[in-house]
């Protein structure tokens, strides 16, 4: 696999762009939805986390900023580089900007068949399963440690 670089990247640019692209393709054409240009409007508020590999992006998170945590949504890689350790080392990308900007923990509605990652991730559940998009999502927690 080539090398992966991380970034964050602005609201509106064409990383932006390539970035709901990618998870328009693996996260909602799955499901027969598409973003609405209302969901994608709030999106201005958030943080874009991506990763590279030869100059196409190939993964994308965002954090959403709350008090003393945060909530991570829109987890995707793309779905040729699935399985190689992307995903993990994108969480693992989000929860060290989350620790430099002092938030204590990171929050995420997990998809059922993703919660086996999150909680390799060490994510805990939080309740019980909930409906979101049209399929079972279930709400985890990672305390986050300065340590
Ligand atoms: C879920 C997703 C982000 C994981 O990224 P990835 O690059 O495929 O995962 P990784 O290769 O980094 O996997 C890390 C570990 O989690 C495990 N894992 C990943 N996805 C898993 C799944 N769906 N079920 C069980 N285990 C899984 C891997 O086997 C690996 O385990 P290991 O450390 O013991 O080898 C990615 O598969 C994806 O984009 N899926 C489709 C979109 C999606 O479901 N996003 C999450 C929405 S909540």
């Amino acid at each position: 696999m080539n090398s992966i670089f991380f970034k964050v990247i602005t609201y509106g640019t064409s990383d932006y762009e390539a970035s709901v692209a990618l998870r328009q393709e693996v996260l909602r054409t799955p499901l027969g939805l598409v973003f609405s240009p209302e969901e994608l409007e709030k999106e201005a508020h958030h943080i874009h986390l991506v990763g590279f590999s030869d100059n196409k992006l190939i993964a994308t998170a965002s954090l959403v900023p709350e008090q003393s945590a945060c909530k991570m949504r829109q987890v995707a890689v793309h779905s040729c580089m699935q399985g190689q350790g992307i995903g993990s080392k994108l969480v693992d990308f989000c929860e060290s900007y989350a620790i430099e900007k002092g938030y204590q923990s990171i929050h995420c509605h997990a998809r059922e068949y993703a919660v086996p990652f999150y909680t390799k991730k060490g994510y805990v559940p939080e309740g019980e399963y909930f409906m979101e998009v049209n399929i079972p999502h279930l709400h985890m927690r990672k305390v986050l440690s300065t340590l």
